[in-house]
């Protein structure tokens, strides 16, 4: 069966109506994989993990995933590769994707991800940039379905809910920027000054999906889900000082989670640090649904890959 090439670099690379499908199909994925009901749409298909920067959750899932959808995985990091020995990104795109039917690519600039993309035969998927982090807002948001949704109308839960964003303007607030934009709720974005979302960087043209606060707290207020993630990304570690100052107050804590509505769950993309971004009484409370998320990377990626390379089905 041949597909259309089609590639996630971002979220705004898919419709509100894909992203439909794509939850809903992520839930029967999910209930076949609790039920040992094997799932394998994917049998001699091949996914190409390119890894620029260090990675837990996304390397397990998508590796996990791709197996037990009936593939095989290659892994590849910059310092084991020639793409750490200074081969054109564009050479390295037309030989991998010679070789395999998927790639998954974690890196720096958004813009190396559009060059390979450019240069690729088979679909590209952002594993996280700089600039964006799509699969984990995809699970983010299939989680919040599943607390609090129908996943049979899966994008009806989320129309004007409020996410509060307190933290870092830098990937994953890019990314929930533009997932409200298309799928039609607000993000309260709550940063240090110097640390705010660029609009542009985002890729969001409708500035009536975010409001900005300069009080992280008043952000939280009647929000229906808190968020937020570590102080410094990776890449971004000579800052590390500077930033342990400017983001002292940037702390999810109790009281935030108190002003937030009273169903309001807390989720974190992970790794976090306790302390720093987040207390552990939010981490750790009742209201967190942060190992649900990091569960739900694997079911939607699945669907995800799924999609990309088999359509509809
Ligand atoms: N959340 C996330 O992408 O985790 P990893 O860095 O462990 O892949
Ligand atoms: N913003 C973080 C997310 C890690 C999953 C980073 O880019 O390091």
């Amino acid at each position: 069966m041949s597909q259309t090439l089609k590639h996630y670099l971002q979220f705004s690379d898919l419709t509100a109506d894909e992203y439909a499908y794509l939850f809903t199909r992520s839930a029967l994925i999910k209930s076949k994989f609790k039920a040992y009901d094997k799932h394998q749409p994917l049998t001699d298909r091949t996914l190409a993990m390119i890894f620029e920067k260090a990675s837990t959750r996304t390397r397990i899932s998508f590796e996990a995933g791709m197996y037990q959808m009936g593939g095989a995985v290659v892994h590849l990091t910059t310092g084991d590769s020639q793409l750490g020995r200074a081969e054109p990104i564009e050479d390295s795109a037309k030989v991998i994707s010679r070789m395999v039917d998927l790639v998954m690519i974690r890196t720096y600039e958004q813009t190396k991800i559009e060059r390979f993309a450019a240069n690729s035969r088979v679909p590209v998927i952002n594993g996280l940039t700089n600039e964006f982090h799509p699969c984990q807002i995809l699970a983010d948001l299939f989680t919040f379905i599943e607390h609090r949704g129908d996943v049979s109308l899966p994008l009806d839960c989320l129309k004007g809910k409020v996410v509060a964003w307190v933290g870092d303007g830098n990937n994953m607030a890019n990314t929930w920027l533009q997932a409200a934009d298309l799928l039609g709720f607000t993000v309260h974005v709550s940063t240090p000054s110097g640390y705010e979302v660029n609009q542009a960087v985002a890729g969001v043209s409708n500035n009536h999906c975010f409001k900005v606060f300069t009080d992280p707290l008043q952000a939280c207020r009647d929000a229906d889900l808190v968020t937020t993630d570590v102080w410094t990304s990776m890449g971004y570690e000579a800052e590390n000082e500077a930033r342990r100052k400017a983001f002292a107050a940037w702390c999810v804590d109790e009281a935030m989670m108190a002003v937030a509505k009273p169903d309001a769950l807390f989720m974190h993309c992970l790794p976090a640090h306790r302390g720093e971004e987040v207390q552990a009484e939010v981490i750790d409370g009742a209201q967190s649904v942060v190992w649900d998320e990091a569960e739900n990377r694997l079911h939607a990626q699945k669907a995800l890959m799924e999609f990309l390379l088999l359509g509809r089905l």
